[in-house]
């Protein structure tokens, strides 16, 4: 790998994200060389930490992750974090973080690179992004800035968020991070539909019934209470995740593999969004709340949450498109917390046919994200001795030590980010589709929460409420993961 010189400025050093998932993301990238001498770190949060003390969480960070370091490796990679203490909202600090930038810059000799990362509560972004530009952060080299989500709460808001970053950079220098599209799965969706004559074939709308994408949590909110009360699943997971997963099963098939041609193909697609109106809203979208048990709390009464709150902890809704290979077919989705277990999986539902044998037979395509990652056909053979037909899967697997190999989500979009490739990003002009079909399901909710109509109550560690068994066009359509 090319070593990438660079000075990355983490705004939200001191947070769970950077702790968790990007110091030793960048520590993996470090072990292979793509950033090697000449690259720094700022960490800034409001905390009065020391240079020092950065670098013994950071080192604390890789510990925790790897059960096997080098430790000089992860010493001399440590020292190459700083720490600047920084309040978001006052000018004079970004003053300071910018001579600390340019001292780096020359004592690493990064060419003038930066990278920014928003890394912290996103209600600061906009603030954070207006003061690059004021305060004149950028520098001579490239300048990247990555955004984690939320990107704002609603189409406005999202705008608005737009309009301050792309006063210091270009759109193809914001990388608006979504960790699903670093999943190994999700990068596996374009590969199994465009190499595969067998499912190349079928990917149209007159063989496939239906698509199913289910995102199930076991835990509920946790410490969360706050930042999810302002959200709520539609916003946490269906705004991004979910709606990237759909993005890539139904979009026509891109002209190449370039970033351009991705994004291209993409964005015909959701061009072609149908956005529901009130009734099919009513008919094809549920919302459900947790309710506690002996051990575990309701949802109402997690730590920084209303008694008598209406946020959604499960939706379940459908999704549509007018045109592509899957125009008019109906694409379902769910996601919640405090399911049955952790499952995040994708079925996709074949036509029946009916046949000589009688029943009408069909077949599935599943693939399963987390926890393991799989990818299986249901087909259709004889009984052994006796008539009838039996189903079994064909499956597609991985060993454990392939499983092992898989680099975490966040190594492989940081990678990207250092090599300039946005494949794997939401575009602007996605994340707007997104946000008119999102705000539009909020609105209908609102209308029912001044009607008095509550987000369903589901027992804890099920399947979520009952009414999203419902929510399908046909009486013949079900969940298959049920
Ligand atoms: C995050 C959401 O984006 O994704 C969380 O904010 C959710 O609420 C998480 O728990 C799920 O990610 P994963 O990779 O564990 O499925």
């Amino acid at each position: 790998m090319k070593n990438i010189p660079v000075v990355m400025i983490i705004f939200g050093g001191s947070g769970d994200l950077a702790h968790r998932k990007l110091y030793p993301a960048l520590f993996n990238l470090y072990e292979q060389g793509l950033i090697h001498d000449n690259f720094a770190v700022i960490g800034t949060a409001r905390r009065p930490w020391s240079h020092e003390y950065l670098r013994e969480q950071v080192s604390d960070a890789v510990h925790e992750t790897h059960s096997e370091v080098n430790e000089n490796d992860l010493a001399t990679f440590a020292s190459h974090f700083y720490y600047q203490s920084h309040d978001v909202t006052n000018v004079e600090h970004y003053e300071t973080l910018k001579n600390l930038a340019q001292e780096l810059d020359d004592r690493y000799s990064a060419q003038g690179n930066r990278i920014f990362y928003m890394a912290m509560a996103p209600r600061f972004f906009g603030q954070i992004a207006q003061h690059i530009n004021d305060q004149h952060l950028t520098s001579t080299g490239f300048n990247r800035i990555v955004v984690e989500k939320p990107f704002g709460r609603d189409l406005t808001s999202a705008e608005e968020l737009n309009k301050q970053i792309t006063a210091s950079f270009d759109e193809d220098d914001i990388f608006r991070i979504d960790h699903y599209l670093g999943k190994e799965m999700i990068q596996n969706i374009l590969p199994l539909r465009l190499t595969n004559p067998l499912i190349k074939n079928v990917w149209n709308n007159s063989t496939i019934k239906n698509i199913q994408v289910t995102l199930a949590e076991h835990l509920g909110v946790e410490a969360r209470g706050g930042y999810y009360e302002a959200s709520g699943a539609l916003r946490d997971m269906v705004q991004n995740h979910i709606f990237q997963i759909i993005t890539l099963l139904a979009m026509p098939e891109p002209k190449d593999l370039s970033s351009k041609s991705i994004h291209a193909a993409k964005q015909k697609l959701l061009d072609s969004l149908i956005i529901p109106n009130e009734a099919e809203i009513a008919k094809h979208f549920v919302r459900g709340q947790y309710l506690g048990s002996d051990v575990t709390f309701g949802y109402r009464q997690e730590p920084n949450v209303a008694e008598d709150s209406n946020t959604e902890t499960f939706v379940a809704g459908e999704v549509k498109f007018g045109k592509g290979p899957l125009a008019g077919m109906p694409i379902y989705f769910r996601t919640g917390k405090e399911m049955r277990e952790k499952k995040n999986r994708i079925d996709i539902v074949l036509k029946h046919m009916s046949n000589q044998y009688g029943q009408a037979h069909s077949n599935n395509i599943t693939i399963i994200i987390d926890p393991d990652m799989q990818i299986y056909i249901t087909i259709n053979g004889k009984k052994i001795n006796t008539p009838g037909i039996r189903r079994e899967n064909l499956a597609y697997q991985f060993t454990k030590e392939e499983q092992g190999k898989v680099p975490d989500g966040y190594e492989r979009l940081l990678h990207d980010v250092f090599v300039n490739d946005s494949t794997n990003f939401t575009h602007w002009s996605e994340l707007k589709n997104y946000w008119k079909f999102i705000d539009v399901i909020e609105e209908a909710w609102q209308k029912d929460n001044e009607n008095g109509q509550e987000p369903e109550q589901y027992l804890p560690y099920r399947m979520g409420p009952k009414a999203a068994n419902d929510i399908f066009d046909s009486p013949t359509e079900r969940w298959i993961y049920d």
